[in-house]
């Protein structure tokens, strides 16, 4: 099937949402790395939720919900100037490293984000990464009150760049987000990042190894990627096969 656009998801496959990890450190000590963790995967704990109750907020305040959350749950106040440092950490993460030289190789194909992230966190995100130029569209799941993987955010795409749903590849790290653009009808990448670490020899893991074993594997909800990369810069081979 021909592809005519390639769409990422922001938060986990161009950007580092781990990133934070090193502010949380400076702010929380020994239990920065403990709230990073928490912190996203309450986060989208939080998008599932309130779309199952139809109870929509934007995605800057479920972030900010997850962190006072991860914070309270760890026995630290989520005093306002506190999560103000953190939740500014979310509007600069940092991208991949190969995001750069994987969005340049696909210079001459049509590219556009579809994100949970609301505009304006979006736009501060491509603009902090001076990769906005790179997009035709930064579409954001705001615009149908509902967060992925909840098809109608999908259906955002065909409008914005004019073209079919098989006509595109969707590229996510994030394993529900892959099973939720299969279940829609895109052709679908998945970038496995964590696919080279060994399972653990025991149950004495940390919370980044728990993380990983939670949200890393591929999710069994019987829609499965087209293309399994390592990379985003292995995305340049998948076009030219
Ligand atoms: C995003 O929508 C799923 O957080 C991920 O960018």
């Amino acid at each position: 099937m021909v592809i005519r656009a390639l769409v990422f998801d922001a938060y986990g496959t161009l950007y580092d949402v781990q990133s934070v990890r090193s502010l949380a450190i400076d702010l929380c000590g020994d239990k920065g790395e403990i709230i990073t963790h928490l912190w996203r995967l309450k986060q989208l704990e939080y998008t599932w939720l309130r779309t199952l109750m139809r109870s929509y907020e934007d995605f800057w305040s479920v972030t900010r919900a997850a962190l006072e959350f991860a914070l309270s749950s760890v026995g630290i106040a989520p005093t306002s100037s506190l999560c103000d440092e953190l939740m500014d950490g979310y509007l600069h993460l940092d991208l991949y490293a190969e995001a750069p030289q994987a969005l340049e190789s696909l210079r001459d194909h049509k590219l556009a984000i579809l994100s949970n992230g609301s505009p304006r966190m979006l736009e501060a995100l491509v603009r902090s990464a001076g990769i906005a130029e790179r997009f035709t569209a930064v579409v954001s799941c705001d615009q149908v009150k509902r967060y992925k993987p909840e098809p109608a955010c999908y259906a955002l795409v065909e409008p914005a760049l004019q073209i079919s749903k098989q006509e595109v590849l969707f590229i996510s790290s994030n394993g529900f987000d892959v099973a939720g653009a299969k279940r829609y009808g895109f052709q679908v990448a998945w970038i496995e990042r964590t696919g080279d670490v060994p399972p653990p020899q025991d149950s004495q893991v940390g919370p980044a190894a728990f993380y990983r074993l939670i949200r890393g594997g591929a999710e069994q909800l019987g829609y499965q990627p087209d293309f399994r990369l390592k990379r985003l810069t292995d995305l340049a081979a998948v076009l030219s096969a």
